[in-house]
């Protein structure tokens, strides 16, 4: 009796491992295809095919290592997540400005002076130092600081032998590399016309399906937008446009202008000083502090915000504007002059407030799918 029990407990044993064993295998997930946003070239024009293997590409660095991708994250909202400061190609280097989103970038105008609203307007980076995305595309492959080539002749003897050269000589004609100021003017066209596309502009979150009537906004998402809308209460949109109704014809979550909202200054920034944002590059102390808009799309995956990274989350973030000026709560601006008080600082946002605004600004993430 005791050793058919045993036997029969052996036996069930085994079975059971076998049964395990088997299950195992049987019920291993099929191998997902992951989808490749880098290697998806669908729809995309040859020139912008171009622009995205230049976009891409890590050889163009020196050392090399570090491309555009590297600090404009495809999957992530075209910055730079986790870092509120981006190391260059050679690591100990690092600049003192947060890497902002490039998607949506290629509606800003140039930088100008917009006599209705009494504010500058447009420009790229930060303080809109550069006029379009051709002149910025070659800055960073120069900068030491982030790609660290000496000279153009530098970036072009490395664009010669990529194994995309040879779409370079069908695009533009066999003697594209001859001349190296003409060679990098067609590489900066190709990154432009990348950043221009469909892929880096796509208007694929649930705020756009619901503004197309194809998703519906859940109640506390609703309540999110009326606060941001609320000139009288959260105010968001009187900078960050939600709507289609402004100048631009679209909802960009931006209107381009520049504001000192106050930000402190970031004590891990390589910078002791106070960066003076378009004020410093115009010259003109009426405008010190102040810094362009950025667009609220994709906000969700860039986390650290503002020019210098200072806040982790949107919560912080919508705290920050509702509380900035209780006392004791927030260092001061990094740049105290010309601090906007009329829009921001004391607008007694309540905690679920801060959550509901929260909650609105995720629904604008690219790629939302329909459940
Ligand atoms: C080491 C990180 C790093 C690399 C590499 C890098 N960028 Fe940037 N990028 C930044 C930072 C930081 C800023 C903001 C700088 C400022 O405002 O002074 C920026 C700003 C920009 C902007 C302006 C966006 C706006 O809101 O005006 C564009 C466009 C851009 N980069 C494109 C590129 C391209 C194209 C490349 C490759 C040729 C590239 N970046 C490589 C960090 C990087
Ligand atoms: C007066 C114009 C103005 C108003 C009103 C405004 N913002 Fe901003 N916003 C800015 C400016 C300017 C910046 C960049 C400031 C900087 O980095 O110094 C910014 C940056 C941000 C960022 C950081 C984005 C990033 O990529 O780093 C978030 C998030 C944001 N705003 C959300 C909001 C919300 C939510 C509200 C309403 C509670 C709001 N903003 C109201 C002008 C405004």
């Amino acid at each position: 009796m005791n050793l058919f029990k045993n036997n029969f407990l052996l036996t069930t044993i085994l079975c059971l491992a076998f049964f395990v064993s088997c299950k195992k295998e049987t019920i291993e997930p099929p191998k997902k295809e992951t989808y490749d946003a880098e290697h998806d070239y669908t729809g995309l024009s040859e020139m912008e095919k171009l622009g995205k293997k230049i976009f891409f590409d890590k050889s163009l660095s020196s050392p090399a290592g570090q491309s555009c991708s590297s600090c404009h994250n495809i999957t992530s909202g075209f910055a730079d997540p986790g870092h509120p400061f981006s190391k260059g190609a050679i690591a100990s280097l690092m600049g003192n400005r947060n890497a902002p989103s490039v998607a949506y970038m290629k509606y800003s105008p140039s930088l100008y002076y917009n006599t209705v609203d009494s504010t500058y307007m447009g420009g790229f980076f930060w303080d809109g130092r550069v006029n379009t995305l051709e002149a910025q595309a070659i800055k960073p492959m120069l900068n030491p600081i982030e790609m660290n080539n000496a000279n153009i002749t530098q970036i072009v003897n490395k664009l010669k032998v990529t194994e995309y050269c040879a779409t370079f000589t069908n695009i533009y004609g066999a003697g594209v590399f001859d001349d190296t100021l003409v060679a990098i003017q067609f590489a900066a066209s190709a990154i432009a016309a990348y950043e221009r596309s469909f892929q880096v502009n796509s208007f694929t979150s649930k705020y756009d399906a619901y503004l197309n009537g194809e998703a519906n906004l859940t109640a506390q998402e609703l309540s999110g937008l009326n606060l941001f809308n609320d000139t009288a209460k959260a105010k968001c949109a009187n900078c960050h446009s939600s709507t289609k109704d402004n100048i631009y014809g679209l909802a960009l979550f931006t209107d381009f202008s520049y504001d000192n909202i106050g930000v402190p200054h970031n004590p891990s920034s390589p910078s002791a000083g106070p960066d003076r944002g378009l004020g410093a590059f115009l010259a003109n102390p009426s405008l010190y502090g102040q810094f362009k808009v950025p667009t609220l799309r994709n906000v969700a995956l860039t986390a650290p915000y503002f020019h210098n990274g200072y806040f982790n989350t949107l919560e912080e973030v919508i705290r920050f504007y509702s509380d900035r000026d209780s006392v004791g709560l927030f260092p001061p601006p990094d740049v105290p002059q010309n601090v906007n008080k009329d829009e921001l600082g004391k607008l007694n946002l309540s905690e679920q407030n801060v959550q509901d605004i929260a909650a609105f600004l995720r629904t604008l993430t690219d790629g939302y799918k329909k459940n």
